[in-house]
């Protein structure tokens, strides 16, 4: 498992693990999204100082997650992540210390405009990362994830199937997320160089 997202990390800068997580974590996960839905928040954009809700740039909203006391449902994903991180750091030296992961809930007709998730010079993520956590996805119901390389070629276009897991470099994908016909809910997160507080 670790071998070859090492290696296509290595090769191509992205990685991808299609229905990682069983069907019964897929729908615990979901049990957690309806019990705790009033707790997301609307996702705003913008600098540190000045952050606003703009739908037209994202529509998402999102819960963070204590990764030291993660609830019950999301353990394993932690684990896994925490045995991503040292393998990455031990096979690639790239150095990365902590992680920080939110829960994600698109709204049917939302979306997410392209974007860098290293885009402010001083920003120490390294790795992004999406578990994706629909029980379902049919074809035609949109909510993709498309990676574009930095001539703005497009070189992935990812339905967010269920238990499907993704990790890419932060600083080398333009990306992202098409508006769906169903609420799509993932897994969201970015590995930093720094621990974090
Ligand atoms: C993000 C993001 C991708 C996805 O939250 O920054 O790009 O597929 N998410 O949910
Ligand atoms: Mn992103």
């Amino acid at each position: 498992m670790f071998d070859q997202i090492i290696q296509e990390i290595e090769r191509q800068g992205f990685s991808i693990c299609p229905h990682l997580l069983s069907s019964q974590e897929v729908s615990e996960a979901n049990e957690f999204f309806l019990r705790h839905s009033t707790e997301f928040q609307a996702a705003l954009v913008g600098p540190e100082t000045g952050k606003k809700r703009v739908e037209d740039i994202r529509g998402d909203f999102t819960l963070w997650l204590a990764t030291d006391n993660a609830p019950r449902e999301f353990r394993k994903l932690f684990e896994f992540l925490n045995e991503l991180k040292s393998e990455l750091n031990k096979r690639l030296f790239l150095g990365l210390r902590d992680y920080e992961a939110h829960l994600a809930r698109y709204p049917v007709g939302s979306f997410y405009t392209l974007h860098l998730d290293r885009h402010e010079k001083k920003s120490t993520r390294v790795v992004s990362f999406v578990f994706y956590l629909n029980e379902e996805w049919k074809d035609g119901e949109g909510g993709e994830l498309i990676l574009y390389d930095k001539n703005n070629v497009e070189i992935l276009r990812l339905p967010p199937e269920p238990g499907t897991f993704i990790c890419f470099l932060s600083e080398e994908f333009p990306h992202e997320v098409k508006v769906a016909t169903r609420e799509r809910r993932s897994l969201t997160g970015w590995i930093h160089s720094i621990q974090l507080s």
